[in-house]
């Protein structure tokens, strides 16, 4: 999406052919509006005062204006209560219009917030607006080859006018490079499995280089070596070479030895199951699998790209869960890094196997202030809590605290659940020093994350179930459907907050 900001003054105003009024439940009209209300007849006042729109967040109204009006289309936005405007109500109302603009076969138009008074500054307001209708713009449709002209978007080009523009480019800029690594994160999680594998999402990784993020990344060999036993089970059955990838971005300067943060991502590239395989239907959803490493990866592009000052390492397990003549069978025991063993009675249980290895390795060498995984980790968490919010689970209350804050703050939302020793005890294994799965249905979103609380030590650490958010079966005001990248914003803005400088 092409974004322009102008600044305007009512009276000398250049209309676009589709142009966006913001109206409160108030049903105030700016001065823009009101002029241009005046010139044609009293149309707007017209639109208003008939029909359902009622100046309510969520609602639009399209107005045909007059031949005295230069514009072909007038779109009412409802904002709702003009006092409870922040800034992502703005990327909502960004991002909202969008479809009505396709709908209108629209190829530019411009936003007027020609008067705003809300809580929000009107150059973070308009550069908010710019932000949801590039975040809502995206497409994947690099294999639709035959879409007719006439199917495609129109919309290409989002004005926004204000007063004045002073500080605005400042701050899109900021949420540009946020973009960016949302885009980043869209594209791998859509990626199908045949193109986005351990190898290939590597290298992926491998050209956050250029935003002089240090990557390194470990072979087969080099993980074998270290004694990544369960990682190395998973990815055993596939002929796709597992790979974990590390991002070192040093904010705070190449010899700044503060403390990182850390962040780890499941980046399970394809999850039939293994050799516990699971039923046909459905089952290509599985391409998702890597949906936590890759919100890692479009993290790290958004802090190195905007220059973060935050020491931040980006974990990366990399693997196919396959069945195979060489899978890992049911009852295999394997030795992880940490040197604790696991019975793995579920070749489906495989995440929490990928972790155990990345998880250990994060806070043995690094010794980081805190970490944060996020993994597509358990079918129950979506029985749970279902799309609205991803399943929280930690060690530590302020982190856990200060991520459910930021999740209301940027509407990408957190939810809670306990950790506790009669969780724990039911992974423990006749056999080994622990099972990967329980024979029960049981709270199976906890007893996977007790299962990786044994590889974090007594670092501060936070486990994001995100199997319900990677991906979204319908639109939302800022996410088309499709790969979410759920994470991204909320990752950013904590660091934002609380961890930078
Ligand atoms: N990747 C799945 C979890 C998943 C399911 C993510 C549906 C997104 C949508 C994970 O590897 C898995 O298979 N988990 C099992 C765990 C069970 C075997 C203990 C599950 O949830 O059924
Ligand atoms: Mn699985
Ligand atoms: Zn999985």
């Amino acid at each position: 999406m092409k974004i322009n900001f102008t600044e305007i003054t009512a009276a000398k105003a250049k209309l676009d052919a589709v142009i966006v009024f913001l109206v409160g439940e108030d049903k105030k009209l700016s001065p823009l509006a009101a002029a241009i209300n005046k010139q044609s007849g009293g149309v707007i006042a017209k639109a208003l005062a008939s029909g359902k729109f009622a100046g309510k967040r969520g609602q639009y109204a399209v107005i045909v204006p007059s031949d005295s009006v230069k514009c072909d289309r007038i779109i009412l936005a409802g904002i709702g209560d003009v006092k409870e405007l922040n800034a992502q109500a703005f990327e909502n109302i960004g991002g909202g219009v969008i479809p009505h603009l396709n709908n209108l076969a629209a190829k530019s138009a411009t936003f007027f917030l020609d008067e705003l008074k809300g809580p929000v500054s009107a150059a973070e307001a308009a550069a908010r607006i710019a932000h949801g209708a590039d975040l809502r713009g995206y497409r994947f449709d690099k294999y639709h080859t035959k879409t007719p002209a006439d199917e495609k978007p129109t919309i290409a080009t989002i004005n926004v006018a204000l007063a004045n523009t002073k500080s605005v480019a400042k701050h899109y800029a900021e949420l540009e490079k946020l973009a960016a690594g949302i885009f980043l994160t869209r594209n791998l999680v859509s990626e199908p499995a045949n193109i986005i594998y351990p190898e290939t999402m590597a290298e992926e990784c491998q050209k956050l280089e250029a935003l002089g993020v240090e990557v390194e990344v470990l072979d087969e060999p080099d993980m074998y070596k270290l004694g990544f036993g369960a990682l190395l089970g998973v990815g055993q059955g596939s002929a796709n070479e597992s790979k974990m990838v590390i991002m070192k971005w040093k904010g705070l300067g190449k010899a700044s030895k503060t403390q990182p943060i850390a962040f780890v991502g499941k980046g399970v590239t394809f999850d039939t199951g293994g050799i516990s395989i699971k039923p046909a239907g459905g089952m290509e959803e599985m391409k998702w699998d890597m949906g936590g490493a890759g919100t890692v990866v479009g993290l790290m592009k958004a802090l190195a790209g905007r220059k973060a000052k935050v020491n931040v390492v980006g974990v990366a397990g990399l693997v196919e869960n396959m069945p195979g003549g060489n899978a890992q069978r049911p009852g295999d025991v394997v030795t992880s890094y940490s040197g604790q063993t696991i019975e793995v009675i579920n070749t489906d249980a495989e995440g929490r196997l990928v972790l155990a290895d990345a998880l250990w390795y994060t806070q043995k060498h690094f010794k980081p202030k805190f970490i944060i995984d996020l993994a597509t980790l358990t079918g129950a968490i979506i029985v749970s809590l279902g799309s609205s919010r991803a399943g929280l689970f930690s060690n530590n209350d302020k982190l856990a605290d200060q991520l459910f804050k930021t999740g209301q703050k940027v509407g990408e939302e957190v939810w809670r659940l306990p950790l506790a020793d009669v969780y724990d005890k039911q992974i423990n294994s006749d056999i080994a020093d622990m099972l990967n799965s329980t024979n029960t249905r049981e709270a199976g979103s906890i007893t996977a994350a007790q299962f990786l609380q044994r590889f974090v030590n007594d670092t501060p650490w936070v486990h994001l179930d995100i199997a319900g958010m990677a991906w979204s079966k319908k639109d939302g005001d800022i996410t088309p459907k499709g790969a979410t990248a759920y994470g991204v914003r909320l990752l950013n803005e904590l660091v934002k907050e609380y961890y930078e400088g």
